[in-house]
């Protein structure tokens, strides 16, 4: 009989839920999910509201779990496990997904797990149809979080290098500002940049040559800022679309550089990329062309998985429980951690 895994997401401003199958030793099964984005919520404040962001997730995580259920052709009692995002993330976003997790599953008897945002991210190419074998080299970059780390197997993290200050979805999101397109500003960057020039402007890549495997994008912003200075009086978009152009390359410059140094130092041929950056398509490019150099593989989850979504906490609360690394608990007391470092798992 296959296991069934309720998994919740709430610590950002995606609500997503998911229902994921698993049994014996074959990869976990994904049967249905749903995702509501608050993009257009926050969007006339530049940014997450985190007060916004809570109470929209009360409001859509149980019709979001009918949707769910309705497209598996399951009832709430067929759900065996209940998973959420324990963190990091907005306290109170989380404290949502808890809240909620933990309610149902005490209604229903069933126990529960809590989950690591970016554990979810690292296993969200298992919900896709070629899964990497361990152990592999991940990059995670999102609106929080820049990592290297190296995978070798589920619940066996080591981290190889992180951001010192902002992370690579955060440069996107504030160069973006700054150009004056559109929160979330990461793929608007991205699209204005097709029209651009990518050696228009020589902009900072700190850390780039440093014997480690950080990153430091905070220097970038003001580089921006001083270029969009300049443009006070200019007619015309090409300069806007050069800069953002030109942040793009010094992004993904350094990200494909550090990354190609992780699989060196570590000797691994196998790339993950996940997080809300890994749909961009220059990265992609970028990076097949590295990894091809060195005769490794790069795996990416789904578009769709890419950014925050429900079934990447299902997922990796499926692949824990398989794996024997984690029992779910049947305490139904809980604490969500919006700090919490991955490799402490
Ligand atoms: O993983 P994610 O959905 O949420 C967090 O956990 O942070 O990542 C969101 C981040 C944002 O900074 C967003 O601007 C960025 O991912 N992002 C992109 C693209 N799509 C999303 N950045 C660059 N190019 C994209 N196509
Ligand atoms: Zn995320």
């Amino acid at each position: 009989m296959a296991t069934l895994v309720l998994g919740f997401e709430s610590s950002c401003d995606e609500t997503g839920v998911a229902l994921v199958a698993f049994e014996g030793t074959q990869t976990p099964r994904l049967l249905a999910h749903a995702l509501h984005s608050q993009v257009a919520l926050h969007a006339d404040y530049g940014g997450v509201v985190p007060e916004l962001a809570s109470r929209d997730h009360i409001r859509h995580a149980l019709p979001l779990t009918r949707e769910v259920l309705a497209r598996a052709g399951r009832q709430l009692q067929d759900v065996d496990v209940v998973a959420y995002t324990q963190g990091p993330g907005l306290a109170g976003a989380l404290l949502v997904g808890a809240g909620v997790a933990c309610a149902l599953a005490a209604a229903l008897e069933r126990p529960v797990m809590g989950v690591h945002h970016l554990e979810g991210h690292l296993l969200s190419p298992f919900l896709g149809e070629a899964a990497p074998a361990f152990p592999f080299v991940a990059l995670l970059v999102s609106g929080g979080h820049t990592q290297l780390m190296r995978v070798d197997g589920v619940g066996r993290y080591a981290l190889l290098g992180e951001t010192v200050d902002d992370a690579a979805g955060e440069a996107f999101d504030k160069s973006a500002k700054l150009l004056g397109l559109a929160y979330p500003g990461g793929p608007a960057l991205a699209r204005l940049a097709d029209f651009g020039d990518p050696d228009a402007y020589e902009l900072p890549r700190p850390l780039l040559h440093s014997h480690d495997l950080n990153f430091s994008f905070s220097g970038l912003k003001t580089a921006v800022l001083t270029q969009v200075r300049r443009f006070d009086g200019v007619p015309c978009d090409q300069p806007r679309a050069d800069l953002a152009a030109s942040t793009q390359a010094a992004i993904v410059d350094v990200l494909v550089r550090k990354s190609r140094q992780a699989l060196e130092q570590t000797g691994l041929r196998r790339l993950v990329v996940a997080g809300g950056v890994g749909a961009n398509q220059h990265l992609r490019t970028e990076l097949a062309r590295a990894c091809a150099a060195l005769g490794a593989q790069v795996h990416y989850p789904d578009l769709v998985f890419c950014t925050d979504n429900g079934a990447m906490i299902a997922m990796a609360a499926a692949l824990r429980m398989q794996a024997g690394v984690e029992e779910p608990r049947r305490d139904y007391a809980f604490e969500v951690r919006p700090r919490w470092p991955l490799d402490t798992v």
